[in-house]
C-alpha cells in the first residue's frame, strides 16, 4: 500500500486531539446558517470564531512577518478592470479544460493538509462537493484520509490531482505514484517551493499534542522552536530533490506533471526544457519563504521575460484569490486556471454543503464579473481587459539585477 495510506489507519486514535477539538468546537459560538454566508470572507470569519485555536492557527498562518501572505491579497486589488459595454451578455460560460480535465469553472482546489481538522469528513466531503460542482481537487500528500478513500468518495471519472512532497524514502514514493496512477489520478503536482518548511509563528505558538502526520507518522512535538504542525509534516521531505528527478517521477507515475511553486521566469523556462506539463505559480499562500513576490507578479514576469512558455505548458496561479474578479483578471492575463487554498478549508467547517456553497459563490461572482466586463465566455478574457499599470514597476525584467554589476564568487 502507498505511504499515504498507512498511518491514517489508526487515525481516530492518533487524532485524539481532534476529538477533543471537536468537543471544544461545540463549546464555541454557534455557526450562522450557511445560507447567510455570501462571500469567501464570511467563511473565514466563521472559521476564526468557531475552529479550535490550533486548527485556525494552522490554516490561517503564514511565514514570519506575513509579508507575502498580505501581498498576495493586496496584489489583486492593484489590477484594474476595463469593462466594455453594450454587448449582449445574457448568458455566460465558465467552463475550462485543465490539463484535459473538464472543469465547470477556471479554478481548482489547491492542495492543503489535514482537512479533518476542519470537519470530521475532511477530504471525503471535499471530494463529494467537487464531484457535484465539477471542480478539480488537488489532494495533499498530507491529506488526513487515504488517497483511495478520497477518490472513492468522488464520482466515477471525477478528476483529481495528487500533490507530491517527495519522501526521503523513494520506494514509498514509487508505491504512492503507482497507486495514484491505478486510482485514475489525472496529474501529479510536485511541490517545489518547500524543500524545508517555512517558519509559521502562529502555528508554532500553539502546542500540538497527539497529532501525527499521516504519511510520515511523525508525531507533533513541542520543542524550543514551538509546536508547529507544518514543521512536523515537512519532516520527511527530501530536500535533495532537483530537476533531474522529474523524469523519474514522470516515468514511475506515467502521469502529466505539474510543478507547484514556480516563482521566476527562469524556472518556468527550465520547466519547459524538462518536459513539464503545467506550472502553478505560487508562493505557497505566503507560508514558505516570506517576502517572495505574489504569483500575479510572476505571471507578469513570464509575459515580460519568457512569453514562449505559455505555448508549451499550462500556467496556473494561486495565493489570495477570494473574489470572482480576482479569478477573471488572472485568466485574462493568460492563466489557464486559479488555485483556491484557505477558502475551501474554511468552508469545510460546514462539510460538503459548505464547500459546494463556496463554489457557487465563486462561480456567481465570476459570471457577474464577466458580464459586467462585457464577455460571455472565459475563453474571451484577454489582457486588454486589465490595467496592469500599478503593478508594472514591480515586475522583474530579467534574472540578473538591472543595474548592480557586482558578482559573488560563487553562483549557481
Ligand atoms: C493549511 C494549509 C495547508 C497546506 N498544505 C499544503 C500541502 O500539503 N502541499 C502543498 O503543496 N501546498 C499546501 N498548501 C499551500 C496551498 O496549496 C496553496 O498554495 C495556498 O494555500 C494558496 O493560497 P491561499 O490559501 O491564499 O488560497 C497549504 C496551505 C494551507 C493554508
Amino acid at each position: 500500500m502507498a505511504s499515504i495510506e498507512t498511518p491514517t489507519l489508526s487515525y481516530d486514535h492518533e487524532f485524539g486531539q481532534h476529538n477533543e477539538q471537536t468537543s471544544q468546537l461545540s463549546r464555541r459560538p454557534s455557526k450562522p446558517a450557511l445560507s447567510s454566508l455570501i462571500s469567501v470572507h464570511d467563511f473565514e470569519d466563521v472559521a476564526r470564531q468557531t475552529f479550535t485555536p490550533k486548527a485556525y492557527a494552522f490554516y490561517s498562518s503564514a511565514a514570519t512577518d506575513l509579508v507575502s501572505h498580505q501581498a498576495n491579497l493586496q496584489c489583486h486589488r492593484k489590477l484594474l478592470l476595463r469593462p466594455r459595454v453594450l454587448r449582449n451578455v445574457q448568458r455566460a460560460k465558465t467552463e475550462r479544460s485543465i490539463l484535459g480535465c473538464r472543469s465547470s469553472a477556471p479554478f481548482f482546489f489547491s492542495p492543503a493538509a489535514m482537512a479533518r481538522l476542519a470537519h470530521p469528513e475532511g477530504e471525503l466531503a471535499v471530494a463529494r462537493a467537487c464531484g457535484n460542482e465539477g471542480i478539480v481537487q488537488a489532494i495533499s500528500s498530507n491529506a488526513s484520509y487515504p488517497l483511495s478513500d478520497i477518490v472513492a468518495a468522488g464520482k466515477p471519472d471525477q478528476p483529481f490531482f495528487l500533490q507530491l512532497y517527495v519522501n526521503t524514502d523513494r520506494q514509498k514514493i514509487e508505491a504512492l505514484l503507482r497507486s495514484a496512477r491505478d486510482l485514475g489520478i489525472k496529474a501529479v503536482m510536485v511541490t517545489v517551493d518547500a524543500p524545508v518548511p517555512g517558519k509559521r509563528e502562529a502555528d508554532e505558538r500553539i502546542a500540538a499534542e497527539n497529532i501525527v502526520a499521516p504519511i510520515s507518522g511523525a508525531i507533533a512535538e513541542n520543542d524550543k522552536k514551538g509546536g508547529g504542525l507544518g514543521r512536523v509534516m515537512a519532516k520527511y521531505i527530501d530536500s535533495t530533490l532537483c530537476w533531474e528527478d522529474l523524469a523519474w517521477i514522470k516515468r514511475v507515475s506515467g502521469l502529466p506533471l505539474v510543478l507547484k511553486g514556480v516563482q521566476t521566469a527562469a524556472d518556468a523556462q527550465k520547466a519547459v526544457s524538462y518536459g513539464v506539463d503545467g506550472i502553478l505559480l505560487s508562493n505557497h499562500g505566503g507560508r514558505s519563504l516570506d517576502t517572495t513576490q505574489p504569483a500575479l507578479l510572476t505571471l507578469l514576469e513570464l509575459h515580460k521575460c519568457a512569453p514562449e512558455v505559455f505555448s508549451h505548458l499550462e500556467v496556473y496561479v494561486d495565493g489570495g484569490f477570494t473574489r470572482g474578479t480576482d479569478i477573471l483578471k488572472a485568466i485574462a492575463l493568460g492563466a489557464t486556471a486559479v488555485g483556491i487554498g484557505r477558502p475551501w478549508l474554511y468552508a469545510l467547517s460546514y462539510g460538503q454543503e459548505g464547500v459546494q456553497h463556496l463554489c457557487e459563490i465563486l462561480k456567481d461572482e465570476m459570471i457577474t464579473s464577466m458580464k459586467l466586463s462585457g464577455i460571455t465566455d472565459v475563453d474571451e478574457a484577454h489582457p486588454g481587459m486589465v490595467n496592469t499599470a500599478l503593478l508594472e514597476p514591480l515586475v522583474n525584467k530579467g534574472e540578473d539585477h538591472p543595474w548592480i554589476k557586482w558578482q559573488p564568487k560563487a553562483r549557481l
